[in-house]
């Protein structure tokens, strides 16, 4: 058996076409586009393509980026939080953002915890993830929600399923963890301390991994017929040099097992930006109406 290819990227293109007529009749409503602010501060190489593509997808679709900006590494905390005050209050920002990792003189924590609720586009404020926790609506993060959209969208059934998460980050694991919870999962988290891993995987009707580790999940850890969903985007040297990009999951032997699977690139990685796009639109319509 060769599994179903999720494609995100697909997906991500359809959502984003959707949400561009949805800016185009906003702006026409009510006078003003949704506003988002991207902050970045110092030069982390990682964070470069991704604030770029952030920006860039967000101006396709309508959405004013003009308040994102680029800080040097020497800003100091008391320096960023007076922005953050400043986004709060602006009115025509609907979404702020601030790119992880920060320098290592800033507390991420301290920072994250300033941006308004309301405003939080990556779900990251304890008030956003304390409503996930309690299963009220809110503000998701984007990489999670950008997960249960690929599954929904297959219309992979949830309930009384079990899923397994490997990793429990706060961008991903935990949050995705909640999420499958809230739609009747049973849901084990597994991680860089779990005993037997494989043991762990082979009991899942769906393996989300968030393990930031290429190639982690092989072939003997899935079982047959279960939907597989990699998080992981790792840049591997091969032993000519050649680079390229792989996800935690070995693609090409779990695919002859699963039913279904996301490729990287073109799986997750595009839906995670246009779910922030998403949250920036619902923001502003919650914000605004
Ligand atoms: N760095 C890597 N992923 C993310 C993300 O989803 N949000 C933020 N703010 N920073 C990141």
């Amino acid at each position: 058996m060769s599994a179903a290819i999720l494609d995100g990227k697909a997906l991500a293109a359809r959502i984003q076409a959707e949400l561009t007529c949805e800016v185009q009749s906003l702006q026409e409503r009510f006078g003003r586009p949704p506003g988002l602010s991207v902050l970045w501060v110092g030069d982390n190489p990682a964070s470069a393509a991704y604030v770029r593509n952030k920006n860039k997808s967000g101006q396709a679709v309508g959405i004013d980026v003009a308040k994102s900006q680029h800080l040097k590494a020497s800003l100091s905390e008391t320096q960023l939080l007076a922005l953050i005050d400043r986004l709060n209050a602006d009115l025509t920002v609907d979404g702020i953002l601030v790119q992880l990792p920060l320098p290592e003189h800033i507390d991420s924590g301290r920072v994250l915890n300033r941006i308004a609720p309301e405003k939080d586009v990556d779900g990251l404020h304890p008030v956003n993830l304390g409503r996930l926790v309690r299963g009220e609506p809110g503000l998701r993060s984007c990489t999670p929600a950008g997960v249960m959209r690929i599954l929904s969208e297959a219309g992979v059934p949830l309930a009384g399923k079990t899923a397994v998460v490997i990793g429990r980050s706060i961008l991903v694991g935990k949050p995705v963890a909640l999420m499958l919870l809230e739609k009747d999962a049973t849901v084990i988290t597994a991680h860089s301390r779990t005993a037997d891993l494989s043991a762990i995987t082979q009991m899942a009707d769906v393996l989300v991994v968030a393990a930031g580790r290429p190639e982690l999940v092989t072939a003997a850890m899935v079982r047959p017929g279960a939907v597989v969903i990699d998080v992981g985007i790792n840049r591997v040297t091969d032993y000519e040099g050649n680079s390229r990009l792989v996800g935690d999951v070995d693609f090409d032997s779990v695919r002859e097992v699963a039913a279904a699977i996301t490729p990287v690139p073109r799986g997750v990685g595009p839906m995670t930006v246009t779910m922030l796009l998403a949250n920036t639109v619902q923001s502003y319509k919650q914000r605004l109406i």
